[in-house]
């Protein structure tokens, strides 16, 4: 294949595939440094997993037994959340609301009591910041939830930003920087050549070329040609289904981010009170279903019961980026230039500025910043050194 660029696509150092939170937080961070960027989108900037999140921070409530490593890499991450949100302010003039209200595990019954307490001993062995609160302590910081009610896990470190404004800013801040986002331009091939990377083919037809190939296609990223199989990311679609309801911005029914039996609500600053979210190996299927409806409507209704009378705001379903053990896949591989930022499943808002800040450190000075180590795509089984 020819490797000239086509007169209309000018030649990049660095193309990343995919406008979805990763790809443009690592686009801004790149050409801040005064990087060359590309990026491709194969429909509109921020309209995938980015678009159907919740935007929960949520590093320390989540964690479980065996994800030491990716629970290390959120709390680093969630550090570095309210100077990335002042710094996206400034250069785009967008606040992506990071709220401080904290999280609350609410349990309502014995039983939520005695579960959330056993993975409460595992998670302040971690030295986590989380504590078990009185019904009475609960009800005082949200006096919507149900009457009847054990207490909860008090999380205020894990708190939350609007991530459809996270995507709208950090397009303006990669666009300031300098970097181009080309929006419905799919990218077909990753083009290599002796074991390197020399750019891109788009759907189109058009040749891009560029030192660096930076693969963020969240959960489509095995679904472009031009790596042998082994050297695609082990990430599949998790289809989410999720509904916001409108609430009265000046009387909300709540404060906090609230994870209840079955579903997490979270408030929005506007009024809207989103209840997430199915977790379902479906494919890319889009369907939203009854059965996924009912769970979260009921889960919530069962947390807040006054949710029953707030109106239908909208419903969607968005499709998380799973890799083989739901950790990221970050950094290089067999293949020189090609950089891998993807996989980012349940925790991809939470992730975004350490994702940035280390893909760019790699990118540009060589340096793989030693949070993101254990995450290498070798971790799924030895690779060859190169590949054509
Ligand atoms: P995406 O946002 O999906 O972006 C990938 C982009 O690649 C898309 O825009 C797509 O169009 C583009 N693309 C695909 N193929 C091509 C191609 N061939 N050429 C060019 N472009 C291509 N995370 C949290 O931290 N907190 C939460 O509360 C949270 N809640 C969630 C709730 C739901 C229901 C879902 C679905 C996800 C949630 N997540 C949450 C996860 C988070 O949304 C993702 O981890 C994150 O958005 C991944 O970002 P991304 O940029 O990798 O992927
Ligand atoms: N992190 C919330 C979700 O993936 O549903």
């Amino acid at each position: 294949m020819p490797n000239e660029p086509t007169p209309n696509v000018r030649t990049s150092d660095v193309a990343i595939i995919g406008a979805g939170v990763i790809g443009l937080a690592i686009a801004w961070r790149l050409a801040a440094r005064g990087a060359s960027v590309q990026v491709f989108d194969r429909g509109a900037a921020g309209g995938g997993a980015s678009h159907a999140a919740a935007g929960m921070l949520a590093a320390c409530a989540e964690a479980e037994p065996g994800e030491e490593a990716l629970v290390a890499l959120g709390r680093e991450s969630q550090a570095r959340w309210p100077a990335f949100a002042a710094e996206l302010l400034e250069v785009s003039g967008v606040d992506v609301e990071l709220r401080t209200e904290g999280t609350l595990v609410v349990a309502l019954t014995a039983d939520d009591q005695a579960r959330l307490n056993h993975q409460l001993v595992f998670q302040q062995k971690l030295g986590l910041p989380l504590q078990w609160i009185s019904a009475a302590e609960t009800r005082r910081r949200e006096p919507h939830l149900a009457g009847k009610l054990a207490g909860a896990v008090l999380s205020p470190e894990d708190t939350q930003v609007d991530n459809r404004k996270l995507a709208r800013a950090l397009r303006l801040a990669a666009e300031t920087a300098g970097a181009s986002v080309s929006e419905y331009r799919a990218v077909s091939t990753i083009s290599s050549r002796a074991g390197r990377v020399d750019g891109l083919v788009l759907a189109e037809g058009a040749k891009v070329s560029a030192d660096v190939v930076v693969l963020a296609a969240g959960a489509w990223s095995r679904r472009i040609a031009g790596l042998r199989p082994e050297l695609l990311p082990p990430v599949r679609p998790i289809k989410g289904q999720m509904l916001a309801l409108r609430m009265d911005p000046a009387a909300p029914l709540l404060t906090h981010v609230v994870w209840a039996p079955a579903a997490y609500l979270v408030p929005r600053r506007d009024g809207r009170l989103l209840v997430g979210a199915t977790v379902e190996e479906k494919g890319y299927d889009t369907s939203l279903t009854a059965g996924g409806m009912l769970t979260l409507l009921e889960a919530a209704w069962r947390a807040v019961p006054a949710v029953e009378e707030l109106p239908i705001d909208e419903m969607w379903v968005g499709h998380r980026p799973g890799s083989r053990d739901d950790a990221p896949i970050l950094g290089a591989g067999p293949i020189d230039g090609l950089i891998y930022a993807t996989g980012h499943y349940r925790n991809g808002i939470l992730l975004t500025p350490i994702t940035a800040d280390a893909i760019a450190r790699l990118v540009l000075d060589g340096v793989s910043e030693a949070a993101i180590r254990p995450f290498g795509i070798e971790r799924f089984g030895s690779l060859p050194a190169a590949a054509e």
